[in-house]
């Protein structure tokens, strides 16, 4: 079943409207409705992330494991944080790396300070948070 359609005008200053659509052409977008509408569903997105919704899902780290201190700090960020820290696994990537999949589950906001936190530990390679709505808001 096709959503209901509707029309609408909007006053846009002439540059932002010339930069809007330059930046739609680049992505691809075919055309003004489907810009506008991809920007509308993004900008959703994103509201509800920084709002109170709930999310679940991984941070992933790599590091050095001989990195003075580095397992003790990220260890002590888990522990700091433990009602939204689920889990972790722990792989032996190598000699000296380590891969790590913490699972998380919290406020939006605080998953992301967590995540930031760990993923911009000093001596951490790299680092993503994946991560879903869960569909539930947190008062
Ligand atoms: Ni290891």
């Amino acid at each position: 079943m096709a959503a209901r359609l509707t029309r609408f005008s909007v006053s846009v200053d002439s540059d932002l409207l010339k930069s809007f659509f330059g930046m739609a052409r680049k992505h691809g977008w075919r055309n003004r409705s489907e810009a506008l509408r991809n920007v509308m569903r993004a900008a959703l997105v994103r509201d509800e992330w920084q709002g109170n919704a709930e999310i679940v899902g991984t941070v992933t780290i790599v590091y050095d494991h001989h990195r003075r201190e580095l397992t003790e700090r990220l260890t002590s960020i888990q522990h700091d944080h433990h009602d939204a820290v689920l889990a972790t696994t722990h792989i032996h990537l190598d000699h000296d790396n380590c891969l790590e999949m913490i699972a998380v589950r919290g406020r939006a906001m605080k998953v992301q300070a967590i995540a930031d936190a760990l993923i911009g530990t000093r001596g951490v390679k790299h680092g993503k948070l994946t991560a879903a709505t869960t569909g539930r808001k947190l008062s």
